[in-house]
């Protein structure tokens, strides 16, 4: 069947992923659009939204998009950036100011299909530069918004062509913070576009079952099944249109797994009726082999990703079912290029779209049958195909596994200004009351889109998280070349601070899983594990008590998508325990909780 689409035009990653999660909230199907594509790839569509931007200004510069869009007979809904630039397109002026930010009253000013329902005054959320001060012929101002206490307004909130179907809002109807926003994108789509709510999980799963069948023809498909949610619901749905003959799972102990966990992946998969053709091998000599003294993050994960296809190429084989097509449990957020937008630098390469598998891709040996979908849908099609709950909603965990949360060192600092760096620090965590110190590892990061590698803060002190948190987002403002703050959570102080020479090691590995086993058993015991999005336990090989023993921070996150993050809180009671039985294994100096935000830290360290 098809369905009715909405095109969102990605001008900023995360923007245009919550539009497209909240139409597709309606049972309609989004699908994110780059800025260039050619007007062809959005004839087929019912209706466009054009994203806001973090990084493009509709004032001078010129954005360069397929402007043709403007030419569709079909409705188009700009939001923020979007909402100016159809402003400009239709003859109205964007100038430099009327900035607001975060939440605001809108006043609706005049009647429009698209605030059907609403009342007579909004709260929306904005975040803004530049505002629309005249509009087009064609357009009217269908909102306004208070500026400030001194009630000046600021026209040209929201405007429409009710003939040309054109609408802009300044704010953002995607975020929960606007509170109707998500009945007005449903105006958009369901009344002004006419789209019909026929993308449920239901047809989603049919039209995968026919698609995987017609795909793979006569032949059979190999999937990599770590156990994650997104590979067991892919093998679960393979499994479903092909059947337990056709589908050969390979299960690859990679050494970077979490403790007992192919055990119990095995387990599993077996329990879901998959263990026709489950097969297990047990790399991990393999990866540490291969990993052998490697420190840079890129070049860990690339490695990871390469040695991933080298064992599963060589097992194929070795099973004699090496010419099956690949599957993926591969992610729509993924296969937007980096997960951000088409502009975005590589912050991270995700490790099923390294280039051996792009060139699969290319020849048509993969399949992706969850590449349509967000995280949440995964799991709400995970539920309707009988996946067990646990399985369903356990923490997101990265394809290269803990080796993304065992940094490395050559154990020399890098060129970085320490002093000047530990003085702008000190500066404004003074007054708190608490130590600021400038740790001589790394991590990556994301800032203004960009991905960064630069140092983490030690904070020690006793104060409220609130305050840590608030220190945290001032020092990452005022002080270069900081993307991370933790927090000390030994009773005691670090005595000194030195950064070890380390690489992958099973050693280490062993001392990591064993932190992060606690980590976890201890979210679940304080009933804390469905709370937190996600937590990563990361081993640095810095020590803090001058004997040569590891840093463990301990990184819990609230997120939605992963786009962005906000550092979780533990309560005290788990700290005590986790501080006990972390702080008591052998070969660990310290321990912190991490207290950073993406961005813009990202949410694992490498
Ligand atoms: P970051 O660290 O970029 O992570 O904020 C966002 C989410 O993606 C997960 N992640 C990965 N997942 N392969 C994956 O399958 C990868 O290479 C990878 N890297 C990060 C991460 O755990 C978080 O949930």
């Amino acid at each position: 069947m098809k369905h009715d689409t909405i095109a969102v035009i990605d001008f900023g990653g995360q923007y245009a992923h919550l539009i497209a999660t909240k139409v597709r909230k309606l049972r309609v199907l989004a699908e994110i659009r780059q800025p260039d594509d050619p007007i062809e790839a959005f004839l087929p569509c019912k209706g466009i939204i054009i994203s806001g931007s973090p990084s493009f200004s509709a004032f001078g510069e010129d954005s360069g998009y397929t402007k043709a869009i403007y030419d569709l007979p079909i409705p188009i809904l700009g939001l923020c950036f979007g909402h100016q630039e159809i402003a400009k397109h239709y003859g109205g002026r964007v100038i430099h100011g009327g900035q607001e930010w975060a939440h605001t009253e809108l006043r609706v000013s005049a009647e429009s299909p698209i605030f059907k329902g609403l009342g007579p005054v909004e709260t929306v959320w904005m975040s803004h530069f530049e505002s629309v001060v005249e509009v087009g012929p064609d357009f009217k101002e269908i909102g306004c918004s208070r500026l400030g206490s001194g009630g000046e307004v600021n026209r040209y909130a929201a405007i429409a062509s009710e003939k040309l179907r054109r609408y802009g809002f300044q704010f953002h109807p995607e975020v929960d913070d606007t509170v109707h926003g998500q009945q007005m994108i449903a105006n958009f789509v369901l009344n002004i576009c006419a789209c019909a709510s026929s993308w449920t999980m239901g047809s989603y799963i049919d039209e995968q079952v026919s698609s995987i069948r017609e795909r793979a023809g006569n032949e059979s498909v190999f999937l990599l099944a770590s156990g994650g949610v997104d590979s067991t619901v892919a093998a679960r749905l393979l499994g479903k249109a092909l059947g337990p003959e056709r589908l050969h799972l390979l299960h690859i102990d990679n050494g970077l797994m979490r403790k007992n966990e192919s055990r119990e992946v095995m387990r599993r998969l077996g329990e879901m009726g998959l263990g026709l053709n489950l097969h297990f091998v047990d790399a991990s000599q393999d990866f540490l082999a291969a990993l052998s003294g490697v420190v840079e993050p890129e070049k860990k994960r690339s490695i990871i990703g390469d040695t991933f296809i080298r064992v599963f190429e060589r097992e194929a084989r070795a099973l004699g079912i090496e010419s099956h097509l690949l599957g993926q449990g591969t992610i729509y957020p993924d296969t937007i290029e980096t997960g951000g937008t088409r502009r975005a630098d590589v912050i991270k390469t995700h490790h099923n779209r390294v280039p051996v598998i792009q060139e699969m891709i290319a020849k048509g040996r993969v399949i992706e049958p969850l590449a349509e979908l967000y995280k949440t849908e995964v799991r709400e099609l995970g539920e309707l195909l009988g996946v067990a709950r646990d399985v369903v909603w356990r923490h997101p965990f990265p394809g290269p596994g803990l080796g993304v949360r065992l940094l490395c060192s050559d154990g020399k600092p890098d060129s970085a200004d320490f002093a000047g760096m530990e003085c702008s620090v000190q500066e404004l965590v003074r007054p708190l009351g608490i130590a600021g110190r400038v740790l001589t590892i790394r991590s990556v990061g994301v800032k203004a889109d960009l991905r960064s590698y630069e140092h983490p803060v030690m904070l020690s002190g006793m104060t409220s998280w609130k305050e840590l948190v608030e220190v945290a987002g001032t020092i990452f403002r005022l002080v270069p070349g900081i993307n991370r703050c933790i927090w000390n959570l030994a009773d005691t102080r670090p005595s000194s601070f030195a950064l070890l020479p380390a690489t992958v090691t099973r050693a280490r590995l062993d001392l990591l899983r064993e932190a992060d086993d606690l980590v976890m058993e201890g979210l679940r015991r304080h009933h804390l594990y469905h709370e937190i999005w996600q937590c990563p336990t990361c081993l640095l090989p810095m020590s803090v008590d001058g004997k040569g023993r590891e840093l463990v921070v301990i990184r819990p996150v609230h997120s939605e998508r992963a786009m962005t993050a906000a550092p979780a809180p533990l309560p005290e009671a788990l700290i005590a325990e986790l501080r006990r039985g972390i702080l008591a294994l052998d070969g660990v100096s310290g321990l912190c909780l991490d207290l950073t935000p993406k961005p813009p830290g990202t949410i694992e360290w490498e």
